[in-house]
């Protein structure tokens, strides 16, 4: 099998970003990230059309933008959270789930970046949202790597296992 992109799954907050500019800049790939490419072409934050258009009309846009992206290859590609569980992911995107902890990614993120997440506004919900997403995120991977140390740590196992397999 070659897969056309490699595609970063994961709750709010576990790292996919941060992850895949470093996996980008050691594969010689292009970083893409769904919520900026839907902010740029929407000319407004993520908190703004879900409290202007709300969460379904932004369910619509994140499916378009995945399909759209995944079109092309040789990407690496950063989703937001309710991308696997609202969206289709092309069958031929090499899925990685970064997988962390709850606990873990509630320290991660500051107050300022929990405020940008209209599903974090409430912490209890959001670890409910968790619980419910936590097995279909690892169902849907090809990969699950274990994100609970810092990216330093962790990177070399997904590029181990990236450069095992063909990616276009
Ligand atoms: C969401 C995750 C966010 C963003 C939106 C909804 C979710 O992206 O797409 O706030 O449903 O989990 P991050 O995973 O990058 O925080």
């Amino acid at each position: 099998m070659v897969y056309d992109n490699i595609v970063l799954i994961g709750f709010m907050g576990c790292g996919k970003s941060s992850v895949g500019k470093v996996l980008a800049r050691q594969l010689h790939k292009k970083f893409i990230d769904v919520d900026n490419v839907i902010e740029a072409e929407q000319n407004s934050s993520i908190s703004d059309i879900f409290e202007t258009k709300g969460e379904e009309y932004f369910r619509t846009l994140e499916q378009k933008c995945i399909n759209e992206l995944t079109q092309n290859t040789g990407q690496v590609i950063s989703t937001g959270g309710g991308v696997p569980i609202h969206s289709t992911i092309s069958e031929t995107s090499l899925i990685i789930y970064i997988d962390a902890d709850f606990d873990v990614i509630v320290n991660r993120l500051s107050a300022r970046e929990r405020q940008k997440r209209p599903l974090f506004n409430d912490e209890s919900r959001a670890k409910a949202l968790f619980d419910q997403r936590k097995n279909i995120y690892k169902e849907l991977a090809t990969f699950s790597v274990d994100a609970n140390q810092t990216i330093p740590t962790f990177i070399h196992v997904i590029v181990d296992f990236i450069l095992d397999k063909r990616v276009k």
